[in-house]
């Protein structure tokens, strides 16, 4: 708990990038500069994600199905993947987080859209050359109650991607490799043994690490890993992850629908909504200076501990449901429940890129952002 909240007091002193910020007007930007040191140099991404699609048919009648529409669960996604960091990707449930998580996995075939695992369009591939990629890109799935097989031992549910990928470990090893495992984990390797009923949640999650680990990958993809973990567990767990991130050199996909579970471990931020990406930026820029009103309105909505920040701040209620992805809104997909929206907002969709109006500044506020009137607010907290 201690590292844990350690990280998240270095994630608010450490303004690495930024040697000084003039802070005129939070409200009404434009003027919002800060002097920044060169660019992090993130070398070349692992993954690259361009104009990712899913969309799932709408069906009605039993004998003859007629297409009646279409679920648009990945509408349109792009983004990039980096050696060794974690990209967090947050939004409301429902948004398409668990969509993108199957396609990364090739669990789902994609409607249209590419992704490229070290150059390489993974959506294409086929038999061995698949197999091959898949072992690289593995999963920890979000609940440890329901995703472990109560049926098969410990050891048996940690060396189950042998059977599909021996030649990482033949059998003869294999039950040293998955004792090993449990050791990196913090599990007892006697524990081999034993069935997932024994075990408590914040456990469990640690099997499901241990067999994301199993085939040596380089991206692990997390699913939601800790929100059915008790809070106090939810830390242990995201420490353990950490502590395995620079042992084995992983690049990690963290999805959760809390910003403020992000935040800990995420190098970068995505946020999601109804399909899309609405805001993307290193975790300082999108806390600290969001442009993207669904953002700011989800950092609103961050528990802020401290309690003189906490009467400072601006609650930003969302009126209105999200609205079905079989129908989203014209143009920007969240003017239905935008405080900001006008005229245009209903005809033209934003395009995820640095506002014109940032373009060229040195400042956090010219990350990516969906939306024609980006500009920056001052989250009161958001940063505590
Ligand atoms: N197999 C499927 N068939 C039809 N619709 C689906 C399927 N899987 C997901 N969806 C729909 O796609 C949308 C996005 O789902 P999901 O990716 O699970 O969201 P999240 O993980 O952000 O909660 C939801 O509206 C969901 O109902
Ligand atoms: S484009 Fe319009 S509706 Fe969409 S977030 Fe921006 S201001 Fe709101
Ligand atoms: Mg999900």
């Amino acid at each position: 708990m201690a590292e844990f909240n350690k990280k998240a007091d270095d994630a608010v002193d450490a303004t690495p990038n930024v040697t000084e910020v003039v802070h005129q007007d939070s409200s009404t930007t434009g003027e919002l500069e800060a002097i920044i040191d060169a660019p992090v140099d993130r070398g070349e991404p692992i993954l690259q994600v361009r104009n990712l699609v899913k969309h799932y048919p709408l069906t009605t009648g039993v004998v003859i199905k007629r297409h009646v529409g279409a679920v648009k669960a990945v509408d349109g996604i792009s983004f990039d993947l980096y050696q060794g960091e974690t990209l967090g990707i947050v939004g409301e449930s429902g948004c398409g987080k668990s969509t993108v998580a199957k396609l990364l996995m090739t669990l789902e075939q994609a409607t249209s859209g590419e992704v490229f695992f070290k150059g390489q369009d993974i959506t294409k591939l086929s038999g061995r050359a698949l197999k091959a990629v898949r072992r690289n890109i593995q999963m920890v799935f979000q609940d440890p109650y329901t995703s472990l097989n109560p049926r098969m031992t410990v050891g048996d549910i940690i060396g189950e991607p042998y059977e599909i990928h021996p030649e990482v470990a033949p059998k003869g090893d294999r039950r040293k490799k998955v004792q090993d495992l449990l050791d990196v984990v913090g599990l007892n390797p006697e524990y081999i043994h034993r069935y997932p009923h024994q075990f408590s949640g914040g456990q469990r999650q640690r099997i499901g690490i241990a067999r994301g680990l199993a085939l040596n990958p380089e991206i692990i993809i997390c699913d939601e890993p800790v929100s059915a973990l008790d809070v106090s567990v939810q830390a242990q767990v995201i420490n353990l992850m950490e502590k395995l991130q620079d042992e084995f050199n992983l690049s990690y996909i963290f999805i959760a629908h809390d910003l403020s579970i992000v935040r800990h471990i995420s190098d970068r931020v995505g946020v999601m909504y109804l399909g899309k990406m609405a805001e993307i930026g290193s975790d300082e820029e999108i806390y600290e200076y969001p442009t993207h009103p669904y953002t700011q309105a989800l950092l609103s909505a961050v528990p802020v501990p401290d309690p003189e920040a906490r009467a400072h701040r601006e609650r930003i209620i969302l009126t209105g449901d999200v609205p079905s992805p079989a129908n989203p809104p014209s143009g920007c997909r969240f003017r239905t429940r935008c405080w900001k929206a006008e005229e245009k907002c209903s005809t033209d969709v934003p395009l995820l890129a640095i506002p014109e109006r940032f373009r060229g500044h040195e400042t956090p506020a010219a990350h990516e952002s969906a939306c024609h009137f980006a500009e920056v607010k001052d989250v009161v907290g958001a940063a505590s």
